[in-house]
């Protein structure tokens, strides 16, 4: 494991020195960044925010549907993610995992020949241990065989979480599957789901994985999305192409934030250069919702080929700014209010790394070109951000 961890470190000196994630690249996305399986942040939809295991192919199917009918999957969304409580309570007589045939009659093969005719990617779920978080049967020590079964499905998206894993190693459960899909020969995004417990930022690319999540899981309110917010603090130098912090799946759409507070949500998501996997019901999302979710002057911070995650420039418990480096040189800004009443928040040019003097300054919720003279400013309501991208 030393060995490839000292190997890996090298390739990320030679990355940062080759100019990837530098503002002042050209635009064209070198070979090595565009050819591995996450060039730019997952996005997709999963299952678990807002139906746990109230899950069956029906679900799917018509999240599929909903997924290209809402006009996700233009907007970029890819990946339908089935997470946890697919699996039948035992192993097959082979010792495959085999979903709950209940829930799943037609089997996986089906379902991600349905979800792949759509146009989309179809992804699954298991955990480095005994057993899922749900007391389903999970994959330490079978994940040649679990990667095997799960390529030959046609699953391209594999989220491996952390429950029951018996105290062993956490890097070397993650290797070894990192390992197994790897071997499959079939692409399959690695979304190592460890909860942060064992700084995974510092191995998850190395194990094989594209992803990993940063910390427990999001709930849907504020102060829990607030929360996570805080722990990405320190973590952005650890992002970057084919290997995302993930601060946890959306809960945009999912009822318990007001608007503003999903707006801010998906903002601060946007900035961080987090998977954008959606947690709702998409068959039955206001427009509000979808609104959020299909800004694509939001989703192209995200998708900033770059991949350089935004981070906290300045603020105290109640106002503060996160900047993020585009890798045009542009700078993407988000005023963001946690207090009770409205601010007025600022951050100068200086400040954000660009020129002193007037800036064309987009604001990408409402739409509109402004005026940034010396600063980027704004009166923003309680609970609530402004977001722009500043041009350079
Ligand atoms: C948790 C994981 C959640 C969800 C859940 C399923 O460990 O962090 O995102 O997958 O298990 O049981």
């Amino acid at each position: 494991m030393k060995a490839m961890v000292t190997i890996g470190l090298l390739t990320l000196a030679a990355m940062h020195s080759s100019g990837v994630g530098n503002p002042a690249a050209t635009m064209v996305v070198p070979e090595h960044v565009a050819s591995g399986l996450a060039p730019t942040p997952p996005m997709g939809w999963n299952s678990w925010n807002r139906f746990g295991c109230r899950i069956d192919e029906k679900l799917i199917r018509e999240t599929a549907d909903a997924m290209v009918s809402s006009g996700m999957r233009d907007a970029g969304y890819k990946y339908v993610n089935i997470d946890d409580c697919w699996e039948a309570s035992a192993r097959d007589e082979q010792g495959n995992l085999a979903p709950d045939t209940t829930r799943f009659p037609h089997g996986m093969k089906s379902l991600a020949d349905y979800v792949h005719a759509k146009g989309l990617k179809i992804g699954i779920y298991s955990s480095a241990g005994t057993m899922t978080c749900q007391k389903r049967p999970a994959s330490i020590d079978h994940e040649v065989q679990d990667a095997t079964v799960f390529a030959a499905w046609g699953i391209d998206y594999l989220k491996y979480d952390n429950c029951n894993n018996q105290l062993r190693p956490a890097i070397e459960r993650y290797q070894a599957m990192g390992d197994a899909l790897a071997a499959t020969g079939r692409p399959i995004v690695f979304s190592v789901c460890e909860w942060g417990q064992n700084k995974p930022w510092e191995w998850g690319r190395f194990v094989g994985g594209q992803l990993w999540r940063t910390t427990l899981d999001i709930q849907d309110s504020w102060a829990s999305m607030l929360s996570i917010l805080d722990k990405q603090v320190g973590l952005e130098k650890y992002s970057g192409p084919n290997a995302w912090n993930d601060p946890d799946m959306l809960e945009v759409g999912n009822g318990r934030m007001t608007n503003a507070e999903y707006v801010t949500h998906f903002s601060l998501w946007a900035l961080l250069n987090a998977p954008l996997i959606a947690g709702n019901d998409l068959r039955s999302m206001r427009d509000s919702t979808r609104a959020i979710l299909t800004n694509g002057e939001v989703i192209a911070v995200d998708q900033d080929w770059g991949g350089k995650q935004g981070y906290k420039l300045k603020g105290d418990k109640a106002a503060q700014v996160w900047i993020k480096p585009m890798s045009n040189g542009d700078r993407a800004v988000v005023l963001l209010n946690r207090g009770p009443a409205t601010a007025a928040i600022s951050a100068t040019m200086q400040e954000i790394g660009l020129s002193a003097g007037r800036h064309q300054a987009r604001d990408v919720w409402a739409h509109a070109d402004r005026t940034a003279d010396g600063a980027v400013s704004a009166d923003v309501p309680s609970h609530s951000v402004a977001m722009f991208v500043v041009r350079r």
